[in-house]
């Protein structure tokens, strides 16, 4: 019998999330609010450190709703991350606006704040400056965010920080991720360091902005007696079971980023093979490492990165390339750019590996001799 399948980084349930779902159930709150939603809501806030929190049916939902109410709609231009997954600049065409790519930079992986400020410059000189400027923090990591502050608050332009991927993470100087720009969002979809199965958060300080995406993720609701609209919603919130589900999840997280940690670190040093290069952790913060991604040189290692990928999938582990970066995207390719090659190399070269916190020493011993065999 082959061995059972290794995932990059499935859910990993707690003691708790059930008891609230029986909560849910027992007192009949089956619906897409309720006493899950507003804890989860509250709990969530104050673990990021913001005033006030929406509970979403998805991430890319959040973003969304993000864009639209701070007022970015047709012919607006947004910069964005270039290395990221698709659904940080997808939102950007539903509301009619235009893309602007920016490469990153090798340090993080994440936004190069020196190609930002090209970019903010050039939008300047053109009278045409971005609306808003989304920052992903990749695979867990914050990006430079106190270079990217003061560059954005010099242009007068918000920041929408994408923390789908970065729940956890930290900075020394300055608050969470998520809470530094205008609004931030995160994702708790099946493979991130907490789920709710699907579902999403938008953090803001601002109770006006944060009131208005909550009206619109409910049909744009007016308030009367009587359903009346003046504006186009959508339905977006979060059920109050998956509340939940988000609720025990929640209350893990500082348990989750330290294994993960923990198996970054047994990676790093039974790894530490010429060829083989760990995503830097930047000097200003700390990774949650919700994966684990390195680059592979050929000619140092002996072996590509496909062929790594390969042998992997041979002894039925998952693992995956680095995002391919927007501007190489088919649907990105007419996309203004602002570098390119860091994030090409990045994907030519980079895999991520099962990283998840209940991954067990076996099966991380299992992909550890995976990789060795392939060294030449
Ligand atoms: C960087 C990034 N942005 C946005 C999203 C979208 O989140 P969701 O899948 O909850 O819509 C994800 C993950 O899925 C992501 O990794």
């Amino acid at each position: 019998m082959s061995d059972q399948r290794i995932y990059l980084s499935p859910p990993h349930l707690g003691e708790r999330e059930k008891m609230f779902v029986e909560q849910a159930f027992q007192s009949n709150w089956i619906a897409p609010l309720g006493p899950n939603v507003d804890a989860f809501e509250a709990e969530f806030a104050d673990y990021i450190g913001v005033n006030h929190a929406l509970a979403l049916c998805s991430g890319t939902a959040a973003m969304h709703l993000a864009l639209l109410v701070l007022g970015i709609g047709k012919g607006d231009r947004v910069l964005v991350s270039n290395l990221t997954f698709v659904a940080s600049v997808n939102p950007i065409m539903y509301v009619g606006a235009e893309p602007v790519l920016i490469d990153c930079e090798k340090e993080s992986w994440n936004m190069d704040p020196n190609l930002l400020e090209d970019a903010l410059s050039d939008g300047e000189k053109e009278g045409n400056l971005p609306k808003a400027v989304v920052v992903v923090h990749l695979y867990g990591q914050s990006a430079n965010m106190a270079e990217i502050i003061q560059i954005c608050d010099r242009f007068g332009v918000p920041i929408i920080e994408d923390a789908a991927e970065a729940l956890g993470a930290r900075l020394h100087d300055l608050a969470k991720p998520g809470a530094l720009g205008r609004m931030g969002f995160f994702s708790f979809n099946g493979n991130k360091i907490i789920t709710t199965s699907g579902g999403g958060m938008l953090v803001c300080d601002d109770k006006i902005l944060l009131d208005h995406a909550r009206k619109l993720s409910t049909q744009a609701r007016e308030p009367v007696p009587y359903y009346e609209h003046t504006e186009i919603g959508f339905n977006y919130r979060l059920s109050n079971i998956l509340a939940g589900v988000g609720r025990g999840q929640l209350e893990l997280i500082d348990q989750r980023v330290d294994r993960r940690r923990d198996v970054f670190d047994r990676y790093r040093r039974e790894l530490d093979i010429e060829g083989l290069d760990f995503q830097p952790e930047g000097a200003w913060g700390i990774h949650t490492r919700w994966l684990t991604c390195l680059t592979v040189n050929e000619a140092a290692f002996g072996s590509s990165r496909e062929e790594m990928r390969l042998a992997c999938e041979d002894a039925n582990i998952e693992a995956r390339p680095v995002w391919k970066p927007m501007h190489l995207q088919p649907i990105y390719e007419k996309a203004i750019v602002f570098g390119g090659q860091v994030s090409e190399h990045l994907f030519n070269t980079g895999i991520c590996l099962p990283s998840g916190s209940s991954l067990t020493e076996h099966d991380q011993t299992r992909v550890i001799e995976t990789i060795k065999r392939l060294q030449k």
